[in-house]
């Protein structure tokens, strides 16, 4: 990294590599604040003990030579007022050298205090980064990743780690009633010999922390509280969740998850919490989902605020599963946290994975690994298969922001799983015992995980650290015989991949059952593929089998036959009658959908919705798909309602997208309209027998609203019914019947589950053969507005909605939302429900005429000076131009990123995508 001041003006981004990484001369080992917040301006003050790093080694250190104390701060956040050491006051030029980005305090001796005084504005913060307002008004931080170098001079990475004694906070008492800060609260009061109304708080932590981790709020908030004890220590910790007074009522299902969380890392993995208090806030305005701030989380309020008037089925199982992550994280984050940021994936895949297996535990772990395979696949596959492409542990990046991706947080929770797959539950649980023992305190490495794993079992896992260097979706190719002279079967396995390391060690799970009864006749093995290409043969195999291959999804791969053979559907068929493995089940329907969906793609005959394609309704495929949705539209013994649900879904576009093999040639419309066409199809075939069970779904509707799996369930089935059913839609007869049951699901609707699947259902409605039906529309949109009565978490939805709604006039549509007196580019909920909605609209986003791609970038263009972090992650809609016909898409959505890149200025984030979209 330079430190001189030479590049100020030009301002090239800088890029960052991990392999430069050197440990810090000096540390700060201690520090203390004071905040003095104040409308229009904030004072800070820090004393910083300094330190030689303990942790250099002897012949690191040179006695005689010049040790800096070098400090991060952003100059765009941060005016110095004044520096002093040890009780003198410093010189610019003299003592220390000041840039945009760094204060460099010349040689000062380990052991000296060094005091800083700072001003900055948390009203103009609108990147929300560092200490900002958020809407109360209240004042909340985010520090992740370099946000603490927007609040003060101070060494900004996470090796730095640091008591943070003494924080004291002053504000407005009127307005800013209460103030939180990390740790425990030593003393409070009111400031006297000052103007009036003015009070205090001082806060303490004892656990040393790298600043990512340091965390204010002041505000006036409702709360509530509770407590739990923990165990085996029995330490009672008070739990207080915080909001906006109008919100309170809606904390308490994160209240219970908190506790639930608590119970569960105490009994799968003996963890417990470690302080007397602990605090979440909620904040509306938050770039990304929640921050784990030790003893003070700071939570995006739509990933803590639920109650049945507005909040979804997902969203409440979106709080459950973030309130699991925030928590789990006090262990594997903050005991233990990275020591660069290129290790995110050491506490960000971890702590996904341990939130996985919680909502699994807490509610159906074969359902909720459908979903993270549907996550993983639409959106870690599509990155890695565009120019945002890289390994967990990534090599380089210009701004932090960007990495926290799909790829380091879902796919490395994947890598995480496949350790566990190698050394099981018992073995993964002796590994964690043995990371905390080693680094608990400490900042460590990726390596320092895969050393624990290994020692602990007694297992060499180097091969498997490959998958921590190596980008891309790996492919295995199978193909397999049998052999009934010799009862012999087998499997040939063949790797391709873009390691540079050699093959990758992938855990392939499977299964085998019996041809003709579906007995399982051998059960669930792990297979090590460590070659490229590896032989797997099983002796005494009695009778033919149908493999059940990648069981539960063992590894986040590609499995595919091999030379370009086409999968066996008889056998997928099969295996989605009777495979034993619930994931690998519901994996066979979804393949037999997607070949038919690309089928009707290939032939794009449009007849096909008319029931009028012979071809189409005589083939295999349809005859596979059309079986195994009845099996499971008229499975009435089941009350695995929400794997019934999956099962009738039909692929998203996402994952469609990502298992196109056509290279160059993705027609976003085409694949839209193959899947409609087929959604349409099987709709009008099982007409009366969806009815029926949404009828019956009805009548069995639960008189209280409940969340747990088996209601969940039984909504979200009978919303996959209302969407078949809406989806016959072409007379005007049918037109107005759909309009008339989506209305009125909406108006019997008790939950905002029902409503949203209401809206969404008549939100595409364009009543071009039935007018009346845009009358019923518009109402239910309007009322939707109205009833939402200003609640920002259901305005969101309602934006949202519109902004994916299948309509031919949807941009105008768009246009027209964004000028709505309820939009603001300055909230990112609101932003990423509009925009980032209408980037998820095939029809909208990726019209032919380029005008949806044009329409994103003017928006882009606006947002990026206020929030360069939200604009980043939107503009990677259009890095994926490669994968479109140049002549066609391409060349439109690589000219929109040519625009941007000559955006001036232009944030280091936006920068860093945009340069990576066009190389
Ligand atoms: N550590 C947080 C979490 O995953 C995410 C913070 C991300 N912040 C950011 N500016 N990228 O729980
Ligand atoms: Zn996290």
């Amino acid at each position: 990294m330079s430190t001189t001041t030479d590049d100020v003006d030009t301002k090239k981004p800088t890029e960052i590599f991990r392999l430069d990484y050197k440990p810090l001369d000096l540390i700060v080992s201690k520090i203390n604040m004071d905040f003095n917040i104040r409308d229009g301006k904030t004072i800070v003050e820090s004393e910083m003990f300094i330190e030689k790093n303990p942790k250099l080694l002897e012949n690191d250190w040179d006695p005689n030579a010049i040790h800096d104390l070098v400090l991060d701060g952003d100059e765009t956040s941060i005016t110095l007022l004044e520096v002093t050491l040890d009780g003198k006051v410093l010189k610019e030029g003299d003592d220390y050298a000041l840039d945009s980005t760094k204060l460099i305090i010349k040689n000062p001796p380990s052991g000296s205090l060094l005091k800083t005084r700072v001003s900055i504005v948390p009203e103009d913060n609108t990147q929300l980064s560092g200490l900002y307002q958020s809407s109360g008004p209240m004042y909340c931080t985010q520090c992740e990743a370099m946000g603490f170098r927007r609040i003060t001079y101070y060494p900004d990475r996470p090796d730095n780690m640091a008591v943070f004694e003494r924080i004291r906070l002053e504000a407005d008492k009127e307005n800013y009633p209460i103030l939180l800060s990390n740790g425990n609260l030593l003393e409070e009061g009111d400031v006297v010999d000052t103007e009036d109304g003015r009070h205090y708080a001082i806060w303490s932590d004892p656990y040393p922390k790298p600043s990512y981790l340091f965390a204010i709020v002041a505000g006036k908030l409702g709360k509530i509280s509770d407590s739990y004890t923990t165990s085996p220590s029995g330490r009672k910790v008070d739990l207080n969740i915080y909001s906006d007074p109008k919100d309170a009522h809606k904390l308490q299902y994160a209240m219970t998850s908190l506790k639930n969380s608590m119970d569960w890392d105490q009994t799968r993995y003996g963890l417990e919490y470690d302080l007397d208090l602990y605090n979440i806030v909620a904040v509306d305005s938050f770039n990304m989902g929640a921050m784990e701030n030790k003893g003070l989380n700071v939570f995006n309020t739509a990933y803590v605020l639920a109650d049945p008037e507005t909040a979804t089925d997902s969203d409440y199982e979106r709080v459950e599963a973030v309130i699991g992550h925030e928590y789990f994280h006090n262990w594997t984050g903050n005991r233990v946290t990275c020591r660069d940021w290129f290790q995110l994936t050491l506490k960000e895949g971890l702590t996904v994975f341990r939130d996985q297996e919680f909502s699994g535990d807490m509610n159906s772990a074969a359902v909720k690994r459908i979903e993270g395979v549907q996550m993983l696949r639409a959106s870690q596959f599509a990155q890695d298969a565009g120019p945002m492409s890289h390994s967990i542990r990534p090599n380089s990046y210009i701004s932090m922001d960007n990495f926290y991706t799909a790829t380091v947080y879902n796919k490395g929770a994947e890598i995480i799983r496949m350790y566990q797959t190698l050394v099981g539950v018992d073995g993964f649980r002796k590994g964690m015992d043995l990371y905390f023992e080693r680094h608990d305190g400490s900042a460590v490495t990726c390596d320092e995980f895969l050393s624990a794993m290994s020692d602990a079992n007694n297992i060499d896992l180097s091969q498997f650290s490959n998958w921590y260097s190596t980008p891309g979706t790996p492919i295995v190719t199978y193909e397999h015989s049998y052999s009934s002279d010799t009862k012999k079967w087998t499997l040939t396995l063949t790797q391709s991949s873009e390691s540079t390391l050699g093959p990758l060690h992938i855990p392939i799970s499977i299964g085998l059952l019996d041809k003709t009864s579906g007995e399982e006749v051998l059960s669930t093995t792990v297979l090590n593929l460590k070659e490229e290409t590896q032989v797997f043969e099983f002796d005494d195999i009695d009778r033919d089998v149908i493999p059940s291959l990648l069981r539960g999804f063992s590894a986040p791969i590609k499995l595919i036959p091999a030379d370009g053979a086409s999968v066996d559907e008889k056998a997928l068929a099969y295996l989605a009658a009777r495979d034993t493995d619930g994931f690998n089940k519901w994996e066979s329907t979804q393949a037999l959908s997607t070949s038919l969906i690309f089928q009707v793609m290939n032939d794009s005959d449009d007849s096909v919705e008319l029931l009028g394609d012979d071809a189409f309704y005589s083939s295999k495929t349809w005859t596979y798909v059309q079986e195994a949705f009845e099996r499971t539209l008229e499975n009435y013994d089941s009350n695995d309602y929400s794997i019934l649900a999956y099962a009738l879904t039909l692929p998203s576009q996402g994952s469609l997208t990502e298992l196109i093999d056509t290279g160059d040639d993705v027609d976003p419309i085409a694949i839209h309209t193959a899947r409609g066409n087929v959604k349409k199809s099987l709709a009008r075939k099982f007409q009366i027998q969806l009815k029926k069970r949404y009828d019956s779904l009805t009548d069995d509707g639960d008189v209280e609203f409940k969340v747990d799996s088996t209601s969940i369930g039984r909504r979200l089935l009978r919303n996959v019914c209302l969407q078949y059913l809406c989806s016959i839609s072409t007379t005007e007869e049918e037109q107005t019947i759909a309009a008339a049951l989506a209305k009125n699901h909406y108006e019997t609707a008790t939950c905002m589950t029902d409503k949203v699947s209401a809206l969404n259902c008549l939100a595409s409605m364009d009543g071009s053969a039935a007018a009346s039906v845009v009358n019923d529309r518009d109402e239910i949109i309007q009322r939707f507005y109205e009833e939402a009565n200003g609640d920002a978490l259901v305005l969101d939805k309602w934006f949202a909605i519109q902004a994916m709604a299948d309509l031919p006039d949807i941009l105008d549509r768009v246009k027209a939302l964004k000028e709505h007196p309820d939009f603001t580019l300055k909230n990112p909920n609101r932003c990423r429900s509009l925009i980032g909605g209408f980037t998820a609209n095939p029809g909208g986003f990726h019209a032919a005429n380029g005008d949806g791609y044009k329409f994103v970038r003017s928006v882009l263009e606006e947002l990026d000076p206020i929030n360069a972090s939200v604009s980043s992650r939107l503009s990677s809609s259009l890095i994926t131009w490669k994968k479109y016909n140049f002549e066609s898409r391409g060349k439109l959505m690589k000219n929109e990123l040519e625009e941007l890149s000559k955006l001036t200025p232009i944030s280091d984030d936006l920068f860093e995508i945009v340069s990576k979209g066009l190389n």
